[in-house]
């Protein structure tokens, strides 16, 4: 089991210990992420335990066929399974009317709370309306409301990731790629000539990667030239096919980096590469790429050499919390550190922090 992975299904474990712990009135334990065994004082059994076998979490994810997402649900469906809850998961199909039936379903059945992953981020208000009208807690994920939106209702709650963190690790990426290999300027103009591939428009993680990738790049004192940037919504084949005409108008052999706001569109890269000779092995014929999720197939594309790095965007973490947030909630707690077993920032806010992965700790990453 990845370092990662225990350390969500131990916090997961702890919300349980301080939700029975706090119900019966005794001193809570406070997780401690870096000495699990800390907590001293152990709730009795018939301290008046919540039982979460009658909660049930509405859930709705933008769609089902995602990488990223589906390595969300996995940790939701498990962080349930933890806590003794149910979650109801339903694929939005990337249609927001769809996701707002849904969401009306879910209420008419009662459910306990809603997670919501937006199709659209900025048609978070109606679904907030909605939850409010019947004093739901609603916990947003991935997918960023707008601020206005997060303060119109005391029950809802983000749990992300800081994307700026994310572009600034990939770019880092870069950056010593490119010191520690001077042939990366293939021709040999003191600039990195590069392609950017963007994840869906609108999306906070595609706006903030993008710019802060290529700043952390110019912030190294390193000239750039961008000789593409085009959307390929987060999707591998549409990467594949918008690199591979870029590569035919640009020319091969003067892009000397491909960076990728998520590792479907980086592995899309790839394959493209690979059609154009480049990234099968020969030095002298290879382009680094970069991409961010740190998915299974692109720890395996790092193994064969062909991706130069990606960041860990820490799936199983933000699962778990969603699912301890709306299970937490819909028991009537407060939510805080003690009840989640997560750090909340403004009261609404779980930030899960990203990982740079490089060709020295990918191996940590593999499952
Ligand atoms: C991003 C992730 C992408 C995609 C997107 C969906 O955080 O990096 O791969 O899953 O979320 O909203
Ligand atoms: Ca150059």
């Amino acid at each position: 089991m990845s370092k990662k992975r225990l350390l969500a299904l131990t916090l997961a474990g702890m919300m349980a210990t301080s939700v029975l712990a706090g119900c019966g009135g005794q001193k809570t334990t406070t997780p401690d992420a870096t000495n699990p065994d800390a907590s001293t004082d152990q709730p009795s059994a018939d301290s008046g335990a919540v039982d979460y076998s009658d909660i049930t979490i509405g859930s709705c994810i933008y769609k089902f066929d995602d990488t990223f997402m589906t390595n969300v649900r996995n940790a939701m469906t498990e962080a349930a399974g933890t806590l003794g809850c149910k979650v109801d998961l339903v694929d939005s199909q990337n249609k927001q009317p769809e996701q707002n039936n849904q969401v009306d379903t879910f209420i008419t059945k009662g459910v306990s709370a809603l997670a919501i992953n937006a199709v659209d981020r900025t048609a978070a208000g109606p679904l907030v309306e909605k939850a409010k009208a019947e004093s739901l807690p609603i916990v947003f994920l991935n997918r960023e409301p707008e601020a206005d939106v997060m303060q119109s209702y005391d029950k809802i709650w983000y749990v992300g990731a800081k994307a700026e963190e994310s572009g600034t690790m990939s770019g880092e990426i870069i950056v010593d790629y490119w010191k520690a290999h001077p042939e990366m300027d293939r021709n040999g103009d003191g600039k990195l000539q590069y392609i950017m591939i963007t994840g869906e428009p609108g999306h906070q993680d595609a706006t903030l990667r993008t710019e802060y990738s290529v700043k952390a790049i110019t912030d190294a004192g390193i000239q750039v030239e961008e000789l593409g940037n085009d959307t390929a919504m987060w999707d591998k084949v549409k990467a594949t096919d918008l690199v591979t005409s870029l590569l035919a108008a640009k020319g091969v052999e003067r892009v000397e980096a491909i960076l990728c706001n998520n590792d479907d569109m980086a592995l899309g890269a790839i394959e493209a590469l690979k059609a154009a000779g480049y990234n099968k092995g020969d030095a002298a014929m290879y382009t680094p790429v970069v991409g961010v999720d740190a998915t299974d197939a692109a720890l395996q594309a790092m193994s064969e050499g062909t991706l130069l790095g990606t960041v860990l965007n820490d799936a199983v973490n933000q699962g778990t919390a969603t699912v301890n947030i709306a299970a937490a909630a819909a028991a009537g707690q407060e939510i805080t550190k003690d009840t989640i077993g997560y750090e909340v920032t403004d009261g609404k806010y779980v930030w899960i922090p990203y990982v740079k992965v490089t060709v020295d700790n990918y191996k940590d990453y593999i499952k």
